[in-house]
C-alpha cells in the first residue's frame, strides 16, 4: 500500500506558509542578543561566503551581512522567503540571495551547493524540524571550506527525561512539523559523527508566554497543551519554571549554540 501521509516536510511548508508574516517580527527569532553572539562566535571576514540553512525571512542572514561578502539563505517553504526577500529591500541588503531548497534534497544541477564551498553556515531555530538531522549536518559539513564554521542555534532540552518529553510534545502540538529538539550531549555526538570538531556548545534560556505557542495553533492541539500544563505536580511545574505572569502562564524554553569546526580538509 502506498503510504500517503503528509512528510515531515509538507508538514513544515504547510505551518510556515500559513505562520509567515508571524515570524517577520518575532520577539524570539529577532532577539537581539542571540543574533549578536552568533556574530561575535564567527568573527565574520569581509571576503566570506556564508550559506545559512532554513533563513526563514532572512534574521540570521540580516544579522551578518554588513560582515561577509555574500550569503545564501535556503529554505524549504517559498512564503517564508517571499517575506526575506521584502525584509531584504526594506532593509537595502544587496549581499544576500535566496533559494527555494530542502537541506535533505539540494538541487543536483546548482553549483552554489558543490563541496567546500562556504566559510561560515548558519543553521538557526530550524534544526529541530529536519526529518534527517545527522543527514542535514553531513551534507552542510560537505559544502563547508576545510576549517569552515558551522553555527548552530536551536531549541534543546536539558538532560532530563521529564522535560525532555514534555517539551518535545509541546512544540509538536505547537507545530506537527516538529521533529525534536536535542540534548546538548546529542548535539556533540552528532556534529562530531558528521565531520566536526565542537568548539564551543552552551545552552541558555528564554521565559516565555504560552501565547508563544499557541498562536495560529488548532484549538484541538493548544486544549492538549492546558490539559499537559494543568496536570502537572508542583515539583514538575518548579522544572518548566511554569509561574502565572500578567495574566498567563510563562514557561522556561531551553536553547542551545552551537561553533564546530570542519575536521580535515
Ligand atoms: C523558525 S524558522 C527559521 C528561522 C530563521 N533561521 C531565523 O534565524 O530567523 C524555521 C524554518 O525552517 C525551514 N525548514 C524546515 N525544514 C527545512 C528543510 N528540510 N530544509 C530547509 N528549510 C527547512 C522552514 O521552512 C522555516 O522557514
Amino acid at each position: 500500500m502506498i503510504d500517503q501521509s503528509p512528510s515531515i516536510e509538507d508538514r513544515a511548508r504547510a505551518v510556515f506558509s500559513a505562520r509567515a508574516d508571524l515570524y517577520i517580527a518575532s520577539a524570539s527569532h529577532v532577539d537581539p542578543q542571540v543574533l549578536g553572539w552568533l556574530v561575535e562566535m564567527a568573527q565574520p571576514q569581509p571576503g566570506w561566503r556564508m550559506l545559512d540553512v532554513a533563513t526563514g525571512t532572512g534574521h540570521t542572514a540580516f544579522a551578518f551581512a554588513p560582515y561577509v561578502a555574500e550569503i545564501i539563505g535556503i529554505d524549504l517553504t517559498p512564503r517564508m522567503l517571499v517575506e526575506a526577500e521584502k525584509l531584504a529591500a526594506q532593509r537595502g541588503v544587496h549581499n544576500v540571495r535566496f533559494v527555494e531548497a530542502d537541506i535533505h534534497e539540494l538541487p543536483f544541477d546548482d553549483e552554489t551547493f558543490d563541496d567546500a564551498q562556504f566559510d561560515l553556515i548558519t543553521c538557526r531555530r530550524a534544526a529541530h524540524h529536519f526529518s534527517g538531522i545527522q543527514e542535514a549536518l553531513v551534507e552542510m559539513v560537505r559544502m563547508l571550506k576545510p576549517q569552515g564554521l558551522l553555527l548552530i542555534d536551536d531549541r534543546c532540552v536539558p538532560e532530563d527525561d521529564f522535560i525532555d518529553s514534555v517539551m518535545n510534545r509541546l512544540d509538536w502540538l505547537h507545530d506537527e512539523s516538529h521533529v525534536r529538539e536535542y540534548r546538548p550531549s546529542q548535539w556533540q555526538t552528532m556534529l562530531e559523527e558528521a565531520g566536526c570538531r565542537v568548539v564551543t556548545l552552551s545552552t541558555y534560556t528564554r521565559q516565555r508566554p504560552l501565547s508563544s505557542l499557541t498562536e495560529r495553533v488548532s484549538p484541538h492541539n493548544v486544549a492538549q497543551m492546558h490539559g499537559i500544563l494543568t496536570s502537572l505536580t508542583p515539583k514538575q511545574r518548579q522544572k518548566l519554571a511554569l509561574v502565572e505572569k500578567d495574566g498567563e502562564l510563562h514557561s522556561t524554553h531551553w536553547y542551545v549554540i552551537i561553533a564546530a569546526q570542519k575536521i580535515g580538509g
